[in-house]
């Protein structure tokens, strides 16, 4: 029988959801944490080390010494305790090199609180691509290995497990580096925890625009190839050492991928590879995986290798099959988002709607977006 509010001290501040054992069958395998636990463990939810569109993240250390990441779900619309338990469970057991550890659960009134291994060295987001605090040298072998170990992640998510996961959210804020730099990809399994709650969807979407598949974007698609889609621009990105969209620069040179394509083109693909790259670059190899990262963000979403296979041409074990590489599709902006839902047909599976009517590629992540429909395609 769980032992789920045993030290709660908020059992007369919240409705304590009544749980019955029946309502766990089958999640024996995940780490129940008490919500008191996890206030000593974070020294009373002290050190917050950032905030997603789930909610914030604090630093923590478990009893025997072990260092935590608490990730505190803000939940507007809360999915049951047993739901929640469900779809943690189908995520409790998935354990791979270049995956976040989830060590367990609180799940106390209204509480849903995920912990974590905790990786020393942050995101790519704040590292390779933050604005210049980190004192990590990227070079060439070191890019090398996040790029394979995030395509075996992922690859793993896809074809080991079963049923497989689609992430939905490959960024590099979700990749974390461990204190030898091993890539880590987190929040996998997370999009299916709040399915209903359209503020945390919209929060993410939002803010990684330039990571969704457009068949994603516009009509809702989620399919493994999605995924391969948002990994080809993370790929990019840690090549050429900048994100993927940037307002800051001339019209043109604003979205990295659409950049790639044109030097791809134009033959001088090696124009793109980050200029601070020392003496270990080898050009011939980042250019190969330049190409894989143009492979995996074609329109065409049968054009787009599995991640297996990109695990293998990343390698080298594998030909890159540059006779087929076509223009990539990009989403710009919401305004061209909204544009091409409206062109599609009734069975629309996507709504938008924009809070504000001047839209601005900075005023994306105030932007609402709402997903009427997921369909799994893959
Ligand atoms: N296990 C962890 N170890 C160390 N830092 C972490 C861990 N998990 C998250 N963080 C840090 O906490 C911050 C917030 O992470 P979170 O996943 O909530 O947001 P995000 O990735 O920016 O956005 P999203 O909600 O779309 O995933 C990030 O800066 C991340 O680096
Ligand atoms: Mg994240």
């Amino acid at each position: 029988m769980p032992q789920l509010c045993e030290n709660s001290p908020f059992e007369s501040a919240f409705v304590t959801l009544k749980l019955t054992s029946a309502d766990f069958t089958g999640s024996e395998n995940i780490t129940r944490y008490s919500y008191r636990e996890l206030v000593r463990a974070t020294s009373n939810f002290d050190h917050k080390i950032g905030e997603g569109g789930y909610g914030p993240v604090y630093k923590g250390a478990l009893k025997d010494g072990t260092a935590i990441a608490v990730k505190v779900l803000s939940l507007h619309s809360r999915q049951g305790a047993k739901e929640f338990l469900n779809e943690l469970l189908a995520i409790s057991d998935v354990a791979h090199e270049n995956l976040v550890k989830l060590y367990g659960c609180c799940v106390e009134g209204n509480h849903r609180i995920l912990v974590y291994n905790y990786l020393e060295n942050n995101s790519l987001a704040h590292t390779l691509l933050g604005s210049g605090h980190s004192n990590i040298q990227f070079n060439w072998r070191t890019r090398v290995n996040i790029c394979i170990g995030v395509a075996q992640g992922l690859a793993f998510l896809h074809d080991s497990v079963r049923p497989h996961i689609v992430h939905r959210d490959i960024k590099a804020s979700n990749i974390l580096l461990d204190k030898d730099l091993t890539p880590k990809i987190s929040d996998f399994g997370l999009a299916k925890l709040l399915p209903s709650d359209v503020s945390h969807v919209s929060t993410r979407v939002a803010g990684t625009l330039g990571y969704l598949a457009p068949e994603y974007a516009i009509r809702g698609q989620v399919t493994r190839k999605a995924d391969v889609y948002s990994y080809g621009v993370l790929l990019i990105e840690i090549v050429s050492g900048r994100c993927n969209t940037d307002t800051k620069l001339p019209y043109d040179d604003q979205i990295l991928l659409e950049k790639t394509w044109r030097y791809y083109d134009q033959g001088n693909l090696e124009e793109i590879i980050d200029s601070s790259l020392g003496e270990d670059l080898d050009i011939d190899e980042a250019c190969r995986f330049l190409k894989v990262g143009l492979l995996c963000t074609q329109d065409v979403t049968k054009r787009r290798p599995g991640m297996s296979a990109v695990v293998a041409m990343l390698r080298g074990e594998a030909d890159v099959g540059t006779e087929i590489i076509s223009k990539p599709d990009v989403i710009r902006d919401f305004r061209d988002l909204k544009v091409r839902s409206r062109a599609t047909s009734s069975t629309l599976l996507t709504s938008i709607m924009a809070r504000s009517s001047l839209l601005s590629s900075e005023e994306t992540t105030r932007t609402s977006i709402t997903f009427t429909a997921i369909s799994e395609r893959d």
